[in-house]
C-alpha cells in the first residue's frame, strides 16, 4: 500500500518481440487495476540483459515496449510507466535484497534452468541472481497484486519469502505481494509444439504469434498450427494443440469452451484456425493503429519516461530509505 491506496506492479522484458502470450498473459490484464489501484508498469531492461543483448536492439525496443503498453490501454496520466534502469533504486536495493536470497532458493526457480541450459556459454550471476532484482522490483512499490503469467508464479513467490524474511528481522518494512494470474490466459504454448510456452525468443518465428503480425501472417501462423488427428473441435486431455487454439480464441472473443464447441459443431479444424486468426488480428487491429501512431512520435514517449520515472522515483526512494536506516547504513 502507498499513501493508503492497494498498488498493482509488473514489467515485460525488452528481450523480443511481444507476443500474444504476453499481451493475455500479461499486458491486457494490466490496466484491470487502473481505475482503483495505484499502478506501476515496468519496462525492465536491466533483467533483458542477463542473456546479451545488442545495444542498438534493446535502446529501440525499449521504446516499443513503452508504446505497446499505451497501445494497449495503459493510459499515462493513470499508470506510471517506466523504465528500470531510470530509477537507480532498483539496482541498489537488488544488491540489498541478494543479501537476504538463499543460494538454494535461487538454484531451485525453473527459470534459471532453462534460461542456463539454452545459454550455456553465458550463465553469468545476473542470470542466477535475477528473481532478487524482480524482487526489488515489486518491493521497492509495497505492491499488493503483481499480475503475471504463470511462468512468473514461481518468482513472485520467492520476492514473498524474501519480503518476509527481511520483515522478521526488520518489522514493518515491506508490502508482502500476491500474484495474480488470470485463468485463460496464463499460459499460451507455442503453435509449432503445444506442450512448451510460447516466447518471444523462440527461434522459430512460425511458432510464435507476435502482436504487431499483420493480419496475412497471423493466419498463417494459426493455419500452419500443430493439432492432432481427431477432426472435432473439443477442449480435452491429450489435444494440447486444440486446447491451446481454444485458450486463444476464448481470450480473444470472450467465449466459453462450451459456445467454442458448439460453434464449430460439424466444422473441421481448417474452419476453426482461420476463425483463431481472424479473431486474434479483428482483436489486436486497433492496438496496431494505436501503436503506430505513438511510436512515430519519440519526443513524446521521451516526456512519458522522464514523467514516469520521476513518479516512480519519489516512491522508490521512499522505500530504499527506510531500508537503509533499518539496515544501520550511515545517512549523510
Ligand atoms: P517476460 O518479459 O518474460 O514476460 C512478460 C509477461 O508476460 C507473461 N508471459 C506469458 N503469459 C502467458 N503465456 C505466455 N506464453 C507468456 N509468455 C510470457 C509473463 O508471465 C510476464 O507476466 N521476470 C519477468 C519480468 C519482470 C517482472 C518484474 C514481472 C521483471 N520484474 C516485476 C512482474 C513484476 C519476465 O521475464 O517477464
Amino acid at each position: 500500500m502507498l499513501n493508503d491506496q492497494l498498488v498493482s506492479y509488473s514489467g515485460v522484458q525488452p528481450s523480443g518481440n511481444l507476443t500474444i502470450g504476453n499481451y493475455l498473459g500479461a499486458i491486457k490484464n494490466f490496466s484491470l487495476y487502473s481505475e482503483k489501484y495505484k499502478t506501476f508498469y515496468c519496462v525492465v531492461d536491466e533483467h533483458a540483459i542477463t542473456v546479451r543483448q545488442v545495444p542498438a536492439e534493446l535502446r529501440r525496443r525499449t521504446y516499443e515496449t513503452l508504446a505497446l503498453y499505451i497501445a494497449c490501454g495503459l493510459d499515462p496520466e493513470k499508470n506510471t510507466l517506466y523504465v528500470q534502469s531510470h530509477v537507480h533504486e532498483h539496482a541498489e536495493l537488488a544488491w540489498i535484497l541478494n543479501c537476504f536470497t538463499m543460494f538454494g532458493e535461487l538454484s531451485r526457480m525453473t527459470q534459471f534452468k532453462d534460461k542456463s541450459s539454452k545459454h550455456s556459454d553465458n550463465i553469468n550471476a545476473g542470470l542466477f541472481t535475477y528473481p532478487a532484482l524482480m524482487a526489488a522490483d515489486i518491493l521497492l512499490y509495497q505492491t499488493d497484486v503483481v499480475p503475471v503469467g504463470i511462468d512468473q508464479k514461481q518468482h513472485v513467490e520467492l520476492c514473498r519469502d524474501i519480503a518476509e524474511r527481511f520483515n522478521q528481522i526488520h518489522p514493518d518494512t515491506f508490502t508482502v505481494p500476491d500474484p495474480i494470474i488470470n485463468k485463460s490466459g496464463m499460459k499460451i504454448m507455442s503453435l509449432a509444439d503445444p506442450t512448451k510456452k510460447m516466447s518471444k525468443s523462440d527461434e522459430n518465428t512460425n511458432a510464435v504469434v507476435y502482436i504487431l503480425d499483420d493480419k496475412d501472417t497471423i493466419i498463417r501462423k494459426f493455419k500452419r498450427a500443430v493439432t492432432d488427428s481427431d477432426t472435432c473441435v473439443s477442449f480435452a486431455e491429450g489435444k494440447d494443440g486444440i486446447n491451446n487454439l481454444m485458450t486463444i480464441y476464448s481470450c480473444f472473443t470472450g467465449k466459453t469452451m462450451e459456445e467454442i464447441e458448439k460453434e464449430f459443431e460439424g466444422h473441421g479444424y481448417g474452419d476453426f484456425k482461420l476463425a483463431v486468426g481472424e479473431a486474434c488480428a479483428a482483436a489486436l487491429a486497433p492496438v496496431q493503429q494505436k501503436y503506430k501512431e505513438i511510436l512515430a512520435d519519440k519526443s513524446y514517449l521521451e516526456a512519458q519516461m522522464k514523467k514516469g520515472a520521476e513518479e516512480a522515483s519519489y516512491y522508490a526512494r521512499r522505500t530504499l530509505g527506510k531500508v537503509q536506516k533499518k539496515l544501520g547504513f550511515v545517512k549523510l
